[in-house]
């Protein structure tokens, strides 16, 4: 059919036609963002979730929602790699010449500036010019360390968002890839602004490896957010997604077929826009029935492998890849390490710099102590396609002479 009315949007954070499934989600955030606008307590949400399930949309639909609702919003995305401060400082400089827009500058606004000016300032980030003249205030903001100079200046801008009547909502999205020290950095920032309830508040995402990095880094992570999880969609809720915009081109999947497109997606948000999409392209009539499904399984498993899969699988040493196949070896999982270990002819031990590596590089994480689990969906099959030749090392496995280096 028609590819230039085709509704459906497989994508990194590409908005959907439809955002299904997520209306307990979207509706926490509403009460987050409300109850710090009134300047009551409340807890941050930390959406975890598998790569695919629908994080980033969530993010930007939220942050729509909380602008809607006269909250000033901060978006950004965590690179692997790059500071928490250098990330943040420009944002929040933007955030408070936004505050200021057209009102003489307020007291606490210009306290926040100043704050502002001294971390960048000590911690020799760059940020661009400050148009404001603001006399400097020695102090505030500048003592170099990062934990108290950021605790410092959310204060102050707190403080500044308080006396303009507004609250501050941070979107931080891969948190995942944020260092332990920049994290807890954040969190006790997070920490104090909520002790002294001030109207800053942070609605994060990541893999669900976020919750161990969250609670190592300072224990009450826990207490300071909810982690609601994102999964993937349930039949009634991917049958929304698909069926809605259908429905307003005058189109369906027949039964059937909406049971086997739920079936090869798992439910998984990306790959349902990803078959929804090749499957619009491939049909000929509504409605779409299912041998149009069937028929374009194989040409999505191609793109797939050749970009959404390939891009994670091309950033691999071959040790890595070779770990991977080991455990997509044992199936979809998640696995023991003890198997994955076994797979290989190695020990558990020796295996562990390697797994700490992939679970940093966002490809696995641990569901459970000593679990081993992929964070993309379908990887354990893209593997068999990726490496079609692997053998597990039998003679270890079965004999137990197990020379492990
Ligand atoms: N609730 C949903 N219903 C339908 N499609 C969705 C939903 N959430 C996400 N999608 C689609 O799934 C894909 C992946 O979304 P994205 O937010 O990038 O996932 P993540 O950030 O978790 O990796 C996008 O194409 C998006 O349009
Ligand atoms: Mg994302």
């Amino acid at each position: 059919m028609d590819e230039t009315i085709n509704p459906f949007s497989p994508g990194a954070g590409t908005p959907p036609p439809e955002l299904a499934g997520r209306a307990e989600i979207l509706r926490k955030a509403e009460v987050t963002f409300r109850r710090s606008l009134s300047g009551m307590s409340t807890q941050g949400l930390m959406l975890v979730g598998l790569r695919g399930v629908g994080k980033t949309v969530l993010l930007s639909k939220i942050g729509n929602l909380a602008e809607n609702a006269g909250v000033q919003i901060v978006q950004i995305e965590a690179p692997e790699g790059k500071g928490l401060a250098e990330l943040l400082a420009p944002e929040l400089r933007r955030l408070l010449l936004r505050m200021n827009l057209g009102a003489q500058v307020a007291t606490q606004s210009r306290r926040a500036l100043q704050a502002l000016r001294n971390f960048v300032g000590k911690l020799k980030v760059s940020v661009g010019d400050f148009e404001v003249s603001i006399a400097p205030e020695p102090g505030l903001a500048d003592s170099g360390d990062l934990e108290t100079d950021l605790t410092a200046l959310f204060v102050a801008i707190g403080e500044a968002a308080k006396e303009k009547g507004t609250a501050i909502v941070l979107l931080i999205d891969e948190m995942q890839y944020l260092e332990d020290e920049h994290l807890a950095a954040l969190f006790a920032a997070l920490h104090r602004v909520a002790q002294k309830q001030l109207p800053i508040v942070l609605i994060g995402a990541g893999l669900p490896q976020l919750v161990g990095i969250a609670g190592r880094a300072k224990s009450y992570a826990e207490r300071l957010f909810e982690y609601p999880p994102v999964g993937p969609l349930t039949l009634p809720d991917a049958a929304d997604a698909i069926q809605s915009p259908l429905r307003a081109v005058q189109c369906q999947l027949t039964e059937d077929a909406m049971q086997r497109l739920f079936e090869v997606t798992q439910g998984y948000p990306f790959f349902l826009q990803a078959w929804a999409y090749a499957i619009w392209n491939a049909a000929k009539s509504c409605p779409i029935e299912l041998s149009v499904i069937d028929a374009a399984t194989h040409t999505v498993l191609e793109r797939l492998d050749t970009s959404f899969f390939r891009v994670r699988f091309d950033r691999l040493t071959p040790r890595e890849k070779d770990y991977l196949r080991a455990m997509a070896e044992l199936g979809a999982g998640p696995h023991r390490s003890g198997d994955v270990a076994e797979q290989l002819g190695r020990e558990i031990s020796s295996l562990a710099p390697l797994r700490a590596g992939l679970i940093k590089k966002g490809m696995i994480y641990s569901p459970a102590h000593g679990d081993t689990a992929f964070t993309v969906p379908l990887f354990d099959q893209f593997m068999h396609r990726a490496i079609p030749e692997w053998k597990a090392v039998p003679s270890r496995t079965k004999n137990g002479a197990t020379p492990s280096k």
